[in-house]
């Protein structure tokens, strides 16, 4: 009986973080044809953190073709891209310090991938958009989030 318990306890402390993980987590992919492969994330409501990971699945440079993935309100979007385009590659095109960016990965190049996890606290004032901030990209690399 003590054993069959100590099982059920421990699969338990597997079975649990995995299943939270998978649920308050989504992974998005960019390719050197300038594109996301998502157009729409979901952040389920009883999430109290969320984590987006971005892949890059080309071979293109990061100078040449570099994607990263940046949430803002769809209010602010236009700004925070403007202000990004000034930072330059160095500064991944996300201006340092920026409060109107709910959340950014780096700018990755062809094979390399980047992760960021934010409070769902910090969903406010939506819509929420996400999209690419290198200069150009944001018209065709653009999504919505939503939270339900
Ligand atoms: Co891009």
């Amino acid at each position: 009986m003590k054993r069959q318990l100590f099982a059920l306890a421990l699969l338990g402390l597997i079975a649990t973080p995995l299943w939270a993980a998978d649920n308050c987590s989504t992974v998005i992919e960019g390719n050197d044809m300038m594109q996301y492969d998502k157009s729409e994330i979901t952040v389920p409501k009883s999430c109290s953190e969320f984590t987006v990971t971005l892949k890059h699945t080309g071979k293109l440079p990061r100078a040449a073709m570099g994607h990263n993935w940046v949430l803002t309100s769809e209010a602010d979007e236009k700004a925070v891209l403007a202000d990004g385009a000034k930072a330059g590659v160095d500064g991944d095109y996300v201006k340092t310090g920026d409060d109107r960016v709910i959340a950014h990965t780096r700018l990755i190049g062809g094979g390399e991938s980047d992760s960021v996890t934010f409070d769902t606290s910090t969903l406010k004032d939506g819509p929420f958009v996400y999209f690419c901030s290198f200069p150009g990209h944001e018209a065709v690399m653009h999504g919505t989030l939503t939270v339900e």
